[in-house]
């Protein structure tokens, strides 16, 4: 596996594969990789005949007081990690590598971006637009693949992708979980002992909410209510959101329909988790 620190270098590495006709499909992640971004690095694998994972905590989506320098890292496991899953090369560049002195330009995709997560993290969605716009100019893959839990993410990446006829194909990878059902995120990592327990709220309510739908139940506002007084119950847990929303607009539904999906963040203590799922089939958005 290679490891490319510089931008020069991802470009000619890049321009080297089209030349040798090989297709490259990019895994962005922000690192300290969990069986989730495996599976995202094994998917790409399945897909084109080169992977590149792009390892960088992107400064311009943390807001200031949020948990960039707190943000768990791990290189050197996460290299082996990548590279016992056939990873061909990892992009970790320098921030003053991405973001040059004199650096003013931002890519934001309106509306979608203001919904859910951006309610509470206004300039979150500018950071990541713009920085997978980076990675997608600097790499020039032919499928990039992020994973599920982040939905509204995915959902703003398509979004631009078809808005700026960008020639990547976007694959969007179900949610991983730990065997009681907590979704895999590096942020895990921040809980102790107790909020871990708590965690399992997001889990158990979508749980709830599906056994509600499946006996019949399709009105929003009353499965809503459900989630809350399940999250509730759990202990210190602050609700951030919790919305049935079309999974494609994000706009909020009143009848559960097929299309629709449970979204959820919650505060625990002080760390804040996301999670989702389809009410109707009882499964993750996959
Ligand atoms: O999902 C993430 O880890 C990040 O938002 C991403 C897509 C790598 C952009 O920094």
């Amino acid at each position: 596996m290679e490891i490319i620190k510089s931008t020069a270098e991802m470009i000619q590495w890049s321009a080297n594969s089209r030349a040798e006709a090989k297709t490259i499909a990019l895994v962005p992640t922000m690192g300290f990789f969990h069986e989730g971004h495996l599976s995202l690095m094994r998917r790409a694998a399945k897909v084109a005949d080169r992977v590149v994972v792009s390892l960088f905590v992107n400064p311009t989506q943390f807001a200031p007081g949020e948990d960039l320098g707190s943000y768990p890292r791990s290189f050197e496991l996460d290299a082996a990690r990548a590279q016992g899953v056939g990873v061909t090369a990892l992009f970790c560049p320098d921030p003053d590598e991405m973001y040059p002195p004199g650096f003013r330009t931002t890519v934001a995709v309106a509306e979608i971006t203001k919904k859910l997560c951006g309610k509470s993290r206004p300039h979150h969605f500018s950071g990541v637009t713009t920085v997978v716009n980076k990675l997608f100019n600097l790499v020039q893959p032919n499928f990039a693949i992020f994973g599920e839990k982040d939905f509204q993410q995915l959902a703003v990446i398509r979004r631009m992708v078809a808005d700026l006829h960008m020639p990547v194909e976007i694959m969007g990878h179900a949610i991983v979980r730990e065997k009681d059902g907590l979704a895999m995120s590096s942020r895990n990592s921040y809980l102790n002992e107790e909020e871990r327990r708590q965690a399992l709220c997001l889990w158990r309510s979508l749980q709830e909410a599906r056994q509600h739908v499946l006996a019949g139940e399709r009105g929003c506002a009353k499965i809503e209510k459900i989630v809350h007084d399940v999250i509730n119950n759990h202990g210190h847990c602050h609700i951030d959101y919790i919305e049935i929303i079309d999974k494609d607009t994000l706009e909020s539904s009143a009848r559960i329909d097929s299309d629709v999906i449970l979204a959820l963040a919650v505060r625990i203590g002080k760390t804040r988790l996301i999670d989702n799922g389809r009410l109707l089939h009882g499964e993750d958005n996959a």
